[in-house]
């Protein structure tokens, strides 16, 4: 019997998971479905109960639903609470289970398909929101050294302190960041929705630096700037995307899809 997943958002037509996960499940032979499902703003528990009433299996979490879905699990992995947020959900044995593979999704991407060791990196997080926290766990986990900037410093400071037993990490505003310079600068802020570039010095980029923006499918205003200031290794967040499902198909399914053919199409059809 084919078994039932799918992605749950508010806005979701425009996602592209229901197509990386069709492109697995035909790669591995494996029977599965999945679907774009929009929840309304106020339906998100109520919409999960129904899903697992009809009996799926585990689905996606998107925005704005990560939070909720984290407070909706029984149990949840490390990087999970971490996170304190939750991407991916399985429905097993009455429960619900909570993970959270966007971190891994970035590191998998930076290492494996850009080739860049983070091991001793230093890294600039741009952003303090719930993008930030996904993966900052992750970064952390691969050995980088990271310094987190946001507009509202505050909020940078409290990001900080929470992961503070992790590694080393410092918070600072963008205007301290002048005269400093970073191996990977990640731009895990909301600016590129609203086409706005996050006030960066310009000589931010160490010498074969790579300029990673979290939004996917654009050429944002950051990685704009980042070509202006002589960076050539620039990456949208697609392999981010890809990557983060392959984790969540491989923690349905317990088998891991290539990502490298998958992410080959989408660009070819983007
Ligand atoms: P998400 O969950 O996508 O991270 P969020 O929690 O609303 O969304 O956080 C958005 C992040 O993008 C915040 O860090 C925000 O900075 P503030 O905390 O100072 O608001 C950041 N952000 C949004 N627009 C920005 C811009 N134009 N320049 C710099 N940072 C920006």
């Amino acid at each position: 019997m084919t078994d039932r997943y799918a992605v749950i958002g508010n806005p979701i037509g425009h996602s592209k998971s229901p197509l990386i996960h069709k492109m697995f499940a035909a790669q591995t032979g494996q029977d599965i479905s999945y679907e774009k499902i929009e929840a309304p703003l106020d339906g998100f528990a109520d919409t999960i109960a129904q899903l697992r009433g009809e009996g799926y299996k585990g689905c996606n979490v998107t925005v704005p639903f990560k939070f909720e879905a984290y407070q909706l699990c029984k149990q949840l992995t490390g990087r999970a609470r971490a996170a304190q947020a939750v991407n991916t959900l399985l429905f097993k044995d009455g429960e619900i289970l909570g993970d959270n593979t966007d971190g891994a999704g970035l590191v998998a991407d930076i290492e494996q398909n850009i080739g860049c060791k983070l091991l001793f990196k230093k890294v600039l997080l741009m952003g303090a929101g719930g993008a930030a926290y996904g993966v900052i766990w992750q970064l952390f986990n691969a050995g980088a050294s990271i310094v987190v900037a946001n507009r509202t410093l505050d909020k940078a400071q409290q990001l900080v302190a929470e992961f503070a037993s992790y590694g080393t990490v410092f918070a600072s505003s963008y205007e301290a960041l002048n005269g400093k310079q970073f191996d990977v600068v990640v731009n895990a802020t909301s600016s590129s929705l609203s086409n706005k570039l996050p006030p960066l010095p310009s000589g931010i980029f160490a010498p074969d630096a790579l300029a990673y923006d979290m939004m996917y499918g654009k050429q944002t205003p950051f990685l704009k700037f980042a070509q202006k200031q002589g960076v050539t290794q620039l990456s949208d967040g697609l392999g981010m995307l890809v990557e983060q499902a392959a984790e969540a198909f491989f923690k349905w399914r317990e088998v891991r899809p290539e990502t490298a053919p998958v992410l080959a199409k989408l660009r070819e059809v983007k």
